[in-house]
């Protein structure tokens, strides 16, 4: 295993440690608002400094992206994404579906990624051109040809409105095109259903780097697309993404092309 995915891997653990910690010590947490329907808790600000001690343990000089503290620049060709806590919402109300989620970008490109599961204890990883695994075990995206019988995840919108009518065109033409749609409420984590196959396809709007990095790698290196809305390698600076296997993913860009409007479309 590459050394930068051992180092994400020992970090992932030590932010699963800190939020397993809090589970249990719920009545103790305390939370702020960051805006509308914003929050984050002690909880995201301790896991994210347990993950970026593992990382200075090993590297002082790597540039880190980290949600909640911010841009600490480095000086080499090593960029650390990191989400401490995706789907905060749903650790705050107790619903078990929340993960940590780190990517490394070696000169600009997506290279190891972890996300992690720390309740159902599942961890996600993969290095570039050495597949995509699940604790493990590799995994591959579904075999779903078809967006009918296909199950999809999303997310909706929850704090910035603007666009949601064309979330909504989109969201109406999956629901009747699909089997149905799950908004489970981690990005992270819909995107690693989407590598080992759980859903079909994912999409969502105006997302940020570090919920999405980790989740796009891991898909590709199970075989499967992930993309901005125009096709293009944009996502991590648009924050639209979409995601299948590819025998589907010609079906899912038509709904989006069909629904979405072209100023979204990238
Ligand atoms: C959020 C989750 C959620 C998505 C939001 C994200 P956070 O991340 O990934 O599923 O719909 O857009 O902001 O704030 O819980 O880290
Ligand atoms: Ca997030
Ligand atoms: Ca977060």
């Amino acid at each position: 295993m590459h050394p930068l995915l051992n180092i994400a891997k020992e970090a992932a653990e030590a932010a699963g440690n800190v939020i397993r910690f809090y589970q249990d010590r719920f009545d103790q947490i305390t939370v702020e608002q960051k805006g509308r329907n914003d929050y984050v808790s002690q909880c995201d600000f301790e896991a994210e400094q347990a993950i970026i001690k593992t990382i200075r343990k090993y590297h002082g000089n790597h540039k880190i992206i980290a949600e909640e503290s911010g841009v600490q620049n480095g000086n080499g060709d090593v960029e650390w994404i990191i989400d401490p806590l995706d789907g905060t919402t749903n650790f705050l109300h107790q619903f078990p579906q929340f993960a940590v989620s780190i990517a490394v970008t070696v000169k600009g490109k997506l290279t190891h990624a972890v996300i992690y599961d720390p309740i159902a204890e599942e961890m996600f990883t993969a290095t570039k051109g050495s597949g995509a695994y699940l604790n493990n075990h590799r995994i591959r995206v579904s075999g779903q040809k078809t967006l009918d019988n296909a199950l999809l995840a999303t997310g909706f919108p929850y704090h910035d409105f603007s666009y949601i009518d064309a979330y909504l065109a989109s969201f109406k033409a999956f629901m009747t095109s699909t089997a149905g749609i799950r908004r489970a409420g981690s990005a992270a984590l819909d995107l690693a259903y989407v590598a080992c196959g759980r859903v079909d396809g994912f999409w969502e709007l105006n997302l940020k780097p570090w919920d999405i990095a980790a989740g796009a790698l891991i898909i590709k290196e199970a075989g499967g697309l992930a993309t901005d809305f125009a096709g293009g390698e944009n996502f991590l600076e648009s924050g639209n993404i979409m995601a299948a296997n590819p025998k589907m993913y010609k079906e899912m860009a038509q709904v989006i092309g069909k629904t979405i409007p072209a100023e979204l479309r990238k």
